[in-house]
């Protein structure tokens, strides 16, 4: 049976992005013979301009019935000052996205790359063998509480204000994809918070520990302060393994992971509402680069679309059980990049179709 692609470059550098690593999708379907069903639609700002609204129903209902969504990104000076009625995911048409597929948990892999060991901000040896999936939940916290808004403060003017809120219930199902995730890698997790200041950092912290010791016990759990955890993240990039964050935490992590990457273009995800257990996903999943979309470097055909290409590797992983081919789409990009092929952001001259076309050239001669 094919599998159900939804495709949405979005805003910026998201539809030259998308584009690119569609074309790497297409050659990795025809090679792995899995039949792919796919359209395209507009999100958020594109949207926006086009109808009037971030993402229109028809979208949301074509979404549901899809096995993955490729995503570029979303948003722009254009739009970023639009406030529309209801809660946060109504401000942008990816937060609603996320929101409607409850893919609570966001899977952004960073790694350091051989070949871009002297284009980092590292030392090649404080990076060498980098690799960590920073977990992020991604349908609650204080991003999307309903308790949000801003009032009047009296003498002190207004108050602005998002709850930093998690149920159990929310800790409990993201922790034990978490543990699941860290079990199918090198078995480490580190769970961060701020539960020394924050009550509910406090409860994130104890029922990470009761999920831990009571499902978990062959995998080995640590807790660090966040911002312990940011520091030990740039002296020590290679001791992690997974690392458990929050919203919050983990937007602010994973991008930093970046770094580790040698460019926040490099990096991949996947959002699921399930770890598909042997196979794939039943549940929609969606699959975007981390960064967003660099206005400033738009339109010019120099966007680094590693991230995307990287991202189908993890569709065709999660969403699609086609493990070998995700494996080798990684190898191209290795490959790409020992063959001295670099966009401007890891300081070379290439643009992202000559990028594109490298992986490509990689992907058939493996
Ligand atoms: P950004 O990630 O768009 O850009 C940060 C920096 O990284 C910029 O210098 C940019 O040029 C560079 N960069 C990012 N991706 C790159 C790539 N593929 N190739 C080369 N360079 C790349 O973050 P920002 O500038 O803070 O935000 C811009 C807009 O994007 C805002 O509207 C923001 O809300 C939105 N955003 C969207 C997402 C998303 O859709 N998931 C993520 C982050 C930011
Ligand atoms: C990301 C982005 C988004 C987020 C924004 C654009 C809503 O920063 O995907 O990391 O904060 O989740
Ligand atoms: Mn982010």
């Amino acid at each position: 049976m094919a599998i159900k692609i939804l495709a949405m470059g979005g805003d910026g550098i998201g539809p030259e992005v998308v584009d690119a690593a569609l074309q790497v999708l297409e050659v990795a379907a025809k090679s792995a013979k899995l039949a792919v069903d796919l359209s395209e639609d507009l999100l958020h700002g594109a949207c926006w301009d086009r109808h009037g609204t971030f993402l229109r129903p028809e979208t949301l209902d074509r979404a549901r019935e899809s096995d993955a969504l490729l995503i570029g990104a979303t948003g722009g000076p254009r739009w970023d000052h639009i406030v529309v009625d209801g809660g946060p995911e109504e401000q942008d048409g990816l937060m609603k996205l996320r929101h409607e597929l409850q893919v609570f948990a966001c899977l952004r892999h960073a790694r350091a790359f051989d070949a871009l060991s002297n284009r980092t901000a590292f030392r090649p040896e404080a990076i060498r063998g980098a690799d960590l999936m920073v977990m992020r939940e991604l349908c609650g916290g204080a991003m999307f509480t309903r308790t949000r808004g801003i009032d009047s403060a009296g003498d002190a003017g207004r108050r602005g204000f998002d709850l930093n809120e998690y149920t159990e219930a929310e800790i409990e199902r993201f922790a034990r994809v978490g543990f699941e995730v860290a079990r199918r890698r090198r078995g480490r997790l580190l769970s961060v918070d701020k539960s020394n200041v924050f009550i509910a950092g406090k409860l994130w912290r104890e029922v990470v520990d009761r999920i831990g010791n009571n499902e978990y016990p062959d995998v080995e759990l640590s807790h660090f302060y966040t911002d312990n955890a940011a520091y030990q993240l740039c002296c020590r990039p290679a001791d992690f393994d997974v690392i458990l964050a929050d919203n919050l935490f983990g937007d602010i992590l994973s991008d930093q992971s970046g770094a580790i990457a040698g460019s926040l273009g490099m990096l991949p995800s996947a959002c699921l509402a399930e770890l598909p257990v042997g196979g794939r996903s039943e549940k929609p999943a969606i699959y975007e680069p981390v960064h967003g979309s660099a206005p400033d470097i738009a339109g010019r055909g120099i966007a680094n679309p590693i991230g995307t290409i990287l991202s189908v590797a993890m569709l065709l992983d999660y969403s699609a059980g086609e493990v070998v081919c995700a494996r080798r789409i990684e190898a191209a990009v290795d490959a790409a990049l020992n063959d001295g092929f670099f966009t401007p952001d890891l300081g070379g001259r290439h643009t992202t179709s000559q990028v594109t076309d490298a992986v490509i050239r990689q992907f058939r001669s493996l």
